[in-house]
């Protein structure tokens, strides 16, 4: 505290001697540990006096306050123990344009720019601000520039910035998770904000609301962008969105630029770019590159980016394929760049898409050699190496002499594939070959697929075979064969239909209801249908009376239990929880439950609590009189508030509403439910501890 005092003071003390001593401001009284110069300075581009100290302890920064000159233009100061700037301790240096303090531990910031009419730059980079208060920035005249990086940031006031001449603002390298809507209302000037290398996560909408010219949201967690973060906003230079954490290309919010010179959206999370990823968005330049995880770009990924000149998708370590036909509409394109990624094929198809490509670039992939690639030395300088399919020799495209050549069906699926029960899975089916050969899908009982239709949910377009709403028996092997008159290509996928680990328990049974409950899984996303049916014991039953019907009916997606009513007692009866998809009734578990005969509620003394619950309704009834009586109309008021609040809960919450259900709605056996924690019964199938736990699910 002492030294943060004494540091400010000398500050001071720095300014108060130049104001002592006017007339000796160019006497040679540069402090020892300073460099004091007055010729060409590269910040202000002309002759200017500056100012230069490093270094500094408390020793010689008392030097430094002997120093005086009125003229000096160009202070810099870092690597000092200074933790406190007060801008009101330069007032006697009306010149300073240029004020560089990084590098020190300076952690508050006070005065106005008042003092500093001429300042245009001031870097605070490096130093140790970790908050910033309303008003700190406010009465700079000039100030067009504002350096804050590398501070450890973490909140900044929305009325900070009180600067309408800033022009560029650097907060890269802080600790920033959020923006404020209005963030920079009164910096209508600002044209460079750089807020690479924070925690920001999203970006919401009206934060960026004017015109900029680089925009550099790097290095951050972004997961979304709000749909109009950037409504209206045009970018004359970059918008920098590398490095997040984007799974899905933010179209919306794209597209809803004004426009953007250069979009970098390298080193993100995408996996697929599927069709319509880019729609409709202005932009010149475009990167994407550097991901990990991008392995496919399907057919009209990139839809009307008329703009666009140059497309940058390079060193993208997973990306196979790129779909000739990803590019609509984009007639300005000139510079493609397909370089550095795993690319195993390009078909001449991709630049009769796009005519004004001049710049190809497609070197460092992993091309297999097939006569059909053959066309690429012919549109591209780089010299273009492929792989023999047979043992990955490499050999220069340029000798690839022949013209005709059997098919090859690009790897564009693996050879084995897991799926959920009740999703789709579709798998895409591309052949190489000269003359083009015909591609078909056969089914795992090896029916041939039409290309274009269905067969039960077997589709096939475009050669993609789609299966729809996965069953358990849909487990098998699918072939695609590509065929032309030099001869065929192979490949098929090994599909595994993985079940719901769903367990369906059962929760209470009595002589004429059952409550069942079960635990969801987060890999079905649908409303549950539960089926049940009687089971009737042949055996006993004589041949001949007709089959019990099944009943079926939607318990939502949020339930975890429900209670079946109007059961008969001693009966035998197959639950099952089923997934409806469409007009599929997909089963996901199943139980056998045997009601409880009818002298079952009977033996439990259920006439004794009915007498329990008429004595305590009479008192609950004289309570809540009473309770009328005294809070009046208020009171009525909140309890209806909350029945209103209960009944929502009961749609939502399933434990609850199962067992508002068992007390609305039922006459005698909702004792049963009350009395049922007590049932020892070994018949009963869950015990104890998996009640709790089941309980714990709701
Ligand atoms: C800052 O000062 C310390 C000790 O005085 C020195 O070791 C260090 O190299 C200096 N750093 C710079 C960037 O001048
Ligand atoms: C801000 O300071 C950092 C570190 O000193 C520097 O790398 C960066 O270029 C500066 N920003 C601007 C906009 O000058
Ligand atoms: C952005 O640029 C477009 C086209 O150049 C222009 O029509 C629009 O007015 C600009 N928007 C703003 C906010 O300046
Ligand atoms: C490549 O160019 C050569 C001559 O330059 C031409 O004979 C050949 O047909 C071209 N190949 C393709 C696939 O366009
Ligand atoms: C690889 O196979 C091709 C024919 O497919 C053959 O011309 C070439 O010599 C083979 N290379 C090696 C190294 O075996
Ligand atoms: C499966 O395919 C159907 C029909 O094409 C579609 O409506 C449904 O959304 C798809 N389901 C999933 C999980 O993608
Ligand atoms: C449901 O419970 C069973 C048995 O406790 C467990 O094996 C299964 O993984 C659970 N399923 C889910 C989706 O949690
Ligand atoms: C049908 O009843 C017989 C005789 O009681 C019994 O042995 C058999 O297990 C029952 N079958 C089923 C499916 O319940």
């Amino acid at each position: 505290m002492a030294g943060l005092l004494r540091n400010s003071l000398l500050i001071l003390a720095a300014v108060v001697g130049a104001v002592a001593h006017p007339t000796v401001e160019d006497a040679p009284m540069c402090p020892e540990s300073c460099a004091c110069r007055s010729d060409e300075d590269h910040v202000v581009g002309r002759r200017a006096k500056s100012v230069t100290c490093s270094g500094l302890g408390q020793v010689e920064l008392l030097q430094v306050s002997q120093m005086s000159s009125a003229t000096v233009e160009v202070l810099r100061m870092s690597n000092t123990s200074v933790r406190r700037v007060d801008f009101f301790a330069f007032r006697r240096l009306p010149g300073l344009v240029f004020l560089d303090l990084n590098s020190n531990v300076i952690n508050e910031i006070a005065g106005t720019g008042k003092t500093l009419p001429k300042l245009r730059t001031l870097d605070l980079s490096g130093n140790n601000l970790h908050i910033i208060q309303p008003y700190t920035f406010r009465d700079f005249p000039q100030l067009t520039s504002l350096n804050l990086s590398g501070n450890g940031l973490h909140t900044i006031s929305p009325s900070c910035f009180l600067v309408p001449t800033l022009r560029v603002l650097d907060l890269r390298h802080n600790r920033l998770s959020t923006l404020k809507p209005h963030f920079f209302a009164h910096t209508p000037n600002l044209r460079e904000v750089y807020l690479a290398g924070n925690s920001l996560s999203r970006v919401p909408s009206f934060v960026f609301e004017h015109n900029l010219h680089v925009l550099d949201l790097s290095n951050n967690h972004v997961i979304r962008l709000e749909d109009s973060a950037f409504d209206g906003v045009n970018i004359s230079g970059q918008l920098n969105l590398a490095q997040n954490s984007l799974r899905a290309m933010p179209n919306t919010a794209l597209k809803r630029l004004g426009y953007v010179h250069k979009l970098v959206l390298d080193a993100n999370s995408f996996r697929v770019l599927g069709t319509s990823s880019l729609v409709n968005v202005a932009v010149t330049s475009l990167s994407i590159s550097n991901h990990r995880h991008l392995h496919l770009i399907h057919r009209e990924a990139f839809v009307n980016l008329i703009d666009l000149e140059e497309l940058l998708i390079r060193g993208n370590q997973a990306l196979t394929y790129v779909h000739p036909k990803c590019l609509v509409n984009s007639p300005k394109l000139k510079i493609l760049d397909l370089s550095n990624n795993n690319l195993v094929t390009l078909e001449q198809e991709l630049i009769k898409n796009t005519p004004e490509v001049t710049e190809l670039r497609v070197d460092n992939n992993n091309f297999i050699c097939h006569c059909s690639l053959s066309w690429l030395q012919n549109v591209t300088q780089d010299e273009v190496f492929c792989s023999q399919i047979n043992n990955g020799s490499s050999m220069a495209v340029t000798q690839l002499r022949s013209s005709r050549c059997p098919p090859y069906i690009i790897p564009l699926f693996p050879e084995s594939y897991y799926e959920t029960l009740s999703n789709n899975a579709s798998f895409q089916c591309r052949a190489l070959g000269a003359p083009n050969a015909k591609v078909n899908w056969f089914s795992k009982t090896g029916q041939r697929l039409c290309n274009g239709k269905c067969s039960g949910r077997l589709c096939v377009s475009d050669h993609t075979l789609t299966l729809q709403y996965l069953h358990k028996d849909d487990t098998g092997t699918y072939r695609c064969v590509a065929r032309n008159e030099i001869g065929e290509d192979t490949r098929s996928v090994a599909l595994h239909v993985r079940g719901v680990n769903v367990n369906l328990l059962p929760l209470s049974v009595t002589s004429t209801f059952v409550t069942l409950s079960w635990n969801m899984s987060s890999s079905v996303s649908s409303n549950y249908v539960l089926k049940y049916v009687e089971v009737v014991n042949r055996t006993l039953t004589p041949s001949g009376t007709s089959n019990p019907k099944s009943v079926t009916f939607s318990v939502g997606h949020k339930m975890h239990s429900y209670t079946i009513h109007g059961l008969k007692p001693g009966s035998t009866y197959s639950f099952s929880l089923c997934i409806q998809r469409e007009e599929y009734t997909l089963v996901i578990s199943t139980i056998l439950v045997t009601t409880r005969r009818e002298s079952f509620l009977l033996t439990l003394g259920i006439e004794r609590n009915y007498l329990s619950v008429i004595v305590v309704s009479v008192v609950v009834g004289v309570v809540s009189t009473t309770c009328v009586a005294f809070c009046g109309l208020r009171c009525w008021r909140q309890r209806m508030k909350l029945q209103n609040e209960s009944a929502q809960m009961g749609k939502s919450d399933s434990s609850y509403s199962a067992r508002s259900i068992l007390q609305s709605s039922s006459t005698h056996s909702n004792m049963a439910f009350i009395t049922y924690i007590n049932l020892t019964d070994e018949t009963l199938l869950a015990d104890q501890s998996t009640e709790s736990d089941l309980l714990g699910f709701a």
